[in-house]
């Protein structure tokens, strides 16, 4: 029987410099930007929790302190309210840390999404892993598990790659990867093709990756010899066709909602959206 638990570790590459949401991001980390009160990255380790992992590995760069002060006891500050009324504002991180372990390694050189996942072999190993990209903030309300725990379940019965995908405007393919792939089951397709951020007009689909991705241990050998790409970054769309000609990635068109929060107007939607659904 297969194990249901089989990923335990997630992926965060968090070493980006953020610079659509400068000066906010000159001495504060992009993914520690709140949505309401709670940073994008909590949102994401909340999200890898649910889906039974519990072995998180972040990849940070230079400035990005406040992420590891974060996910860590604050003794002053909880001894200060502890009793008050405030005490449950920190029951969810308390959680958090409760429940999973963190580790961090840092990119020296920030060369792209690629190169910071190759930096984070090191937290990883040899098993397969998921990565989330704290910038796509998801939303499960009215379905019933969150976008890591739906792709952790195809990862059990195909083991091997996969990437999420969500239709997006045919003049927005420049800023994803898209693919191009056979539709296997409802929702669910063989990738055969993908190019990262294409002119819509050499666009495959209009099929775009979001940042959640399964990745097989092999990632880590083709992103050796992966060239820099599009941008000059190591790119994880180029290295994943390697993987793909293999026919070892899937795209899932998943249930749920994603709010693009690395640029200003996705941040803002997000926030009026939870801000709605809280009150
Ligand atoms: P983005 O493309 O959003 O880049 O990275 P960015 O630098 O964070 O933001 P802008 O475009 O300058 O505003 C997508 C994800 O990949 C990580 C980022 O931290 C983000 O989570 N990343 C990107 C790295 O960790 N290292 C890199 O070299 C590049």
């Amino acid at each position: 029987m297969l194990n249901q638990n089989s990923i335990k570790k997630c992926l965060f590459p968090a070493a980006g410099y953020g610079t659509r949401f400068l000066p906010a991001t000159k001495a504060i980390p992009k993914e520690m930007l709140p949505v309401l009160t709670k940073p994008l990255l909590q949102y994401g380790v909340e999200e890898a929790i649910e889906a039974g992992l519990d072995t998180m590995a972040i990849v940070t760069g230079r400035g990005k302190r406040a992420i590891e002060d974060h996910f860590d006891i604050s003794y002053e500050l909880e001894h200060q309210i502890k009793g008050s009324s405030k005490e449950k504002m920190l029951a969810d991180i308390r959680n958090v840390i409760d429940h999973c372990t963190f580790s961090y390694t840092r990119q020296i050189e920030m060369k792209g999404l690629g190169h910071a996942i190759l930096t984070g072999q090191t937290l990883i190993g040899n098993q397969p892993f998921a990565v989330i990209l704290a910038d796509d903030l998801c939303d499960n309300t009215g379905v019933s598990k969150g976008v890591l725990s739906q792709m952790v379940k195809l990862y059990e019965k195909h083991q091997c790659c996969i990437v999420a995908i969500e239709e997006v405007p045919k003049e927005q393919t420049n800023k994803y990867g898209v693919i191009a792939g056979e539709e296997i089951e409802n929702n669910l397709y063989r990738v055969n093709d993908m190019i990262e951020k294409p002119d819509p007009k050499d666009a495959p689909s209009n099929l775009a990756i979001i940042g959640r991705y399964i990745l097989i241990p092999e990632i880590f050998d083709v992103l050796q010899t992966t060239q820099p790409g599009k941008g000059g970054e190591i790119q994880i769309t180029d290295a994943l066709l390697t993987l793909a000609k293999q026919g070892k990635v899937l795209a899932y068109k998943f249930e749920g909602q994603r709010f693009d929060c690395g640029s200003v107007e996705g941040f803002v939607e997000a926030t009026n959206y939870f801000y709605n659904k809280e009150n």
